[in-house]
């Protein structure tokens, strides 16, 4: 039986004092956030993983109501989480959103075999048999057997590099209702910037925009962020860009939201050629005008 935190209209006489009260929520199983570690053994609040929560909180809020719109149009919902890492998001909204709703179902994709092996069993651990994690590369879950032919919400959160960029394939493949995602690092159209920065130089003035090395890597990553929206448009998604705000621990706080419209944005792939080939990017067509 699990241990939850009692909603105000039952509440126990126990007074919590700030700032615990701050970060729990009704109903929220303490087991899972000490496994998590987030309260201590003795149920003390765990101030390093208190920011982490808090964080995972703010991005729930808009999770939230994706969950809904998907949920009240039919009675099943999956949801794929790449890069997952402890599995933070998966473990707290399944908690908070869907253990009640019997068709919910989360995957979490992870490469390193320790936490998918630690989320496997702490799954089983608080009774959380609609939670599924893969060890899988999140190009390789594209074609896994272990996953459905459509996923309704794919997140990545920080999913390192270029997990993203395979995230979005992911996403397209699968036919996702939503998307979320807070890139991470990304370090190939910065490579490619750098490669053809003297040919780029004669090209056109713009290219002073990435001369110095660190301006190189700042606009590379901005730009990464700039194709991947015009991809996904171009897929019939519409898109919102904003900050993560109070994610102080990550300078990587931009938060894109897709949903599917099935109506793509005109010139979305026309621009996308455009300015792969203004750039001097035209390798990197295979990455972000896919078909
Ligand atoms: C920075 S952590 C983020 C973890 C989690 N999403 C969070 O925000 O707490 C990135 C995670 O992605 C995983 N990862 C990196 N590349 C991956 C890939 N290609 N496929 C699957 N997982 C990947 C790493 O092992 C790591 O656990």
């Amino acid at each position: 039986m699990k241990r939850r935190l009692s909603s105000a209209a039952t509440a126990p006489k126990t007074v919590f004092t700030d700032p615990l009260t701050e970060v729990l929520r009704p109903g929220q199983s303490i087991e899972l956030l000490k496994e998590l570690h987030i309260l201590t053994r003795d149920g003390k609040l765990n101030q390093d993983s208190r920011r982490k929560l808090k964080q995972v909180y703010h991005l729930c809020q808009f999770i939230e109501p994706l969950l809904d719109e998907v949920l009240g149009r039919q009675d099943t919902l999956t949801l794929a989480d790449h890069g997952a890492g402890k599995s933070y998001l998966g473990f707290i909204l399944y908690d908070l959103y869907l253990e009640e709703r019997a068709g919910a179902h989360i995957y979490g994709i992870e490469t390193r075999d320790e936490l998918v092996e630690k989320s496997r069993e702490l799954a089983a651990r608080l009774d959380f048999p609609r939670m599924s994690f893969l060890n899988v590369t999140v190009a390789e879950s594209i074609g896994s057997e272990q996953l459905p032919a459509s996923i309704d919400i794919v997140t990545a959160l920080h999913a390192c590099n270029t997990a993203t960029d395979d995230a979005i394939q992911f996403a397209l493949a699968k036919q996702a209702r939503h998307i979320v995602l807070v890139p991470c690092c990304q370090a190939e159209v910065a490579a490619v910037l750098r490669k053809h920065k003297n040919e780029s130089f004669g090209k056109t003035p713009l290219s002073e925009i990435w001369r110095h090395p660190i301006h190189t890597r700042e606009f590379g990553s901005q730009l990464t962020n700039v194709l991947r929206c015009l991809q996904l448009e171009a897929h019939g998604y519409q898109v919102t860009v904003t900050e993560l705000v109070g994610w102080e621990h990550s300078l990587k706080n931009e938060l894109i939201v897709a949903t599917r419209t099935d109506a793509p944005r005109r010139n979305a792939r026309e621009r996308l050629q455009q300015i792969l080939q203004e750039l001097n990017l035209q390798e990197l067509e295979g990455r972000f005008l896919t078909p």
